[in-house]
């Protein structure tokens, strides 16, 4: 079999991350008692990641999505807040994204290829990956992914078509990705009732209007058909609902077709190339558990965020000890002219001044510190399309402890967090 080699080839394993959990996000019912939790997402460089999770995760994700960088050479800043409008850039509010730019086609596949070996590793026996490329690198990944998992593993290799405007104009118009389909073995998960399309109006038609068509062979039309190996789903613009100005955020419908059919309720699914979190909310929102990482803040935050609408579970943050945040954690009481915490009628009430709700990305509140880790159980958080956050958190109940802490993030990613003392009547 033919092989890909390149001066520096080789599976380089980092030291395992030292993962730190930064907070517990609970998402709805934050007073009720909550099962194991085990959703997590990680900040933190996936190849150092991944290398931790192979001591309890070896052999245990069903489905692993990967969505890395292009080999684009370019760079993705996210967009923020309103005045996102493509015709109109000098208009947006830019933000962290991330980088697409390399020295040379080496120096990708430098990264690209331990990251692979070690995604085979993680997958379950019933696991599928599925890599999401395009033009500028897919050839080499085909290569290298026969050679990791073995070309017989190859189940499909997926074209996602879709359209936009582009200035391109001495070539066609460059508009599909390939996503490589590779099983780890030939027992892998394919729910394909869970992902199948009504037949084309004309093919219905057909097979009702003559009993030969077909050569008498009539499919189930009512069980509708398995999709082909080339999908159309519009890209996330700007005035789709999903849209969270998180640079290449895929549809949500494309993630949902790849984890119905791979995995099933219960599984284990993984993005190491996590940005936006679409594969995490669509997880969630499937009753799938998941682990995603990426080493952009604006990622792990727009993914939590997210979380807050789709996931019914508790989720945990962890960051990579290098990439742990200034001033998240607690240490002194607030300045109550900027913050300020009273009781009224059965609820305490904390009410952030002017002065420092500003620029505010969103702000959180543990009601029972426990000076190692953030509980985030309640929070308010600027949407994604309009600004402007809530200055007032109610936190209902009787409270047993003596201070409670808040956290404020801003869209700049830095943070600050505070302790108040809890009044007593
Ligand atoms: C193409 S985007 C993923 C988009 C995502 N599928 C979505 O729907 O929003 C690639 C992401 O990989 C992240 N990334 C790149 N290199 C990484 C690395 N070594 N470790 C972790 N994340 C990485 C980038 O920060 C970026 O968010």
């Amino acid at each position: 079999m033919p092989h890909l080699f390149w001066q520096k080839k080789g599976v380089i394993s980092p030291p395992p991350a030292e993962l730190e959990l930064d907070s517990i996000v609970y998402p709805n019912s934050p007073t009720e008692p909550q099962p194991m939790i085990e959703d997590q997402l990680i900040l933190g460089e996936n190849l150092a990641v991944m290398q931790a999770l192979l001591q309890n995760y070896e052999n245990q994700f069903d489905l692993i999505y990967a969505d890395p960088p292009f080999f684009s050479n370019r760079n993705y800043p996210a967009r923020i807040g309103r005045g996102e409008d493509s015709r109109q850039p000098e208009k947006w509010q830019l933000s962290e994204g991330y980088p697409d730019a390399w020295k040379s086609l080496d120096d990708y596949l430098d990264m690209l290829y331990p990251r692979l070996v070690t995604m085979y590793r993680l997958l379950s026996p019933y696991g599928t990956l599925y890599l999401h490329l395009d033009w500028h690198a897919d050839a080499y990944a085909r290569i290298l992914l026969d050679e990791i998992f073995g070309n017989e593993r190859l189940l499909n290799e997926v074209i996602w078509i879709y359209h936009g405007p582009s200035p391109i104009r001495r070539a066609f118009n460059r508009k599909h990705d390939t996503i490589l389909v590779y099983t780890k073995t030939d027992q892998y998960i394919f729910n394909v009732d869970d992902v199948r399309l009504p037949y084309a109006e004309n093919t219905v038609y057909t097979f009702q209007s003559s009993p030969k068509a077909g050569f008498g062979k009539t499919p189930n039309l009512a069980r509708g058909k398995v999709p082909e190996d080339w999908w159309y789903f519009p890209v996330v613009a700007r005035l789709h609902r999903e849209r969270t100005g998180y640079p290449t955020q895929k549809p949500a419908a494309l993630l949902e077709r790849i984890i119905k059919v791979s995995s099933n309720p219960g599984s284990l699914v993984a993005d190491f190339f996590g940005g936006s979190g679409t594969t995490a909310s669509v997880a969630a929102k499937l009753q799938r558990r998941f682990i995603t990482s990426d080493t952009s803040w604006r990622a792990i935050h727009t993914t939590r965020l997210r979380l807050l609408n789709t996931a019914q579970h508790p989720f945990k943050i962890y960051h990579q000890k290098r990439y742990a945040p200034a001033h998240s954690i607690p240490t002194a009481l607030a300045n109550t002219a900027q913050i300020n915490l009273s009781r009224s009628e059965g609820n305490f009430r904390v009410q952030l001044q002017e002065d420092i709700i500003n620029g505010l990305d969103y702000w959180e509140i543990d009601p029972d510190w426990n000076r190692e880790f953030f509980r985030s159980r309640f929070s308010a958080s600027r949407s994604f399309r309009k600004e402007g956050i809530s200055d007032v958190m109610l936190v209902p109940g009787e409270l047993t402890g003596e201070v409670m802490a808040v956290r404020l993030v801003y869209k700049d990613g830095s943070q600050n967090s505070f302790l108040l003392q809890i009044p007593r009547e």
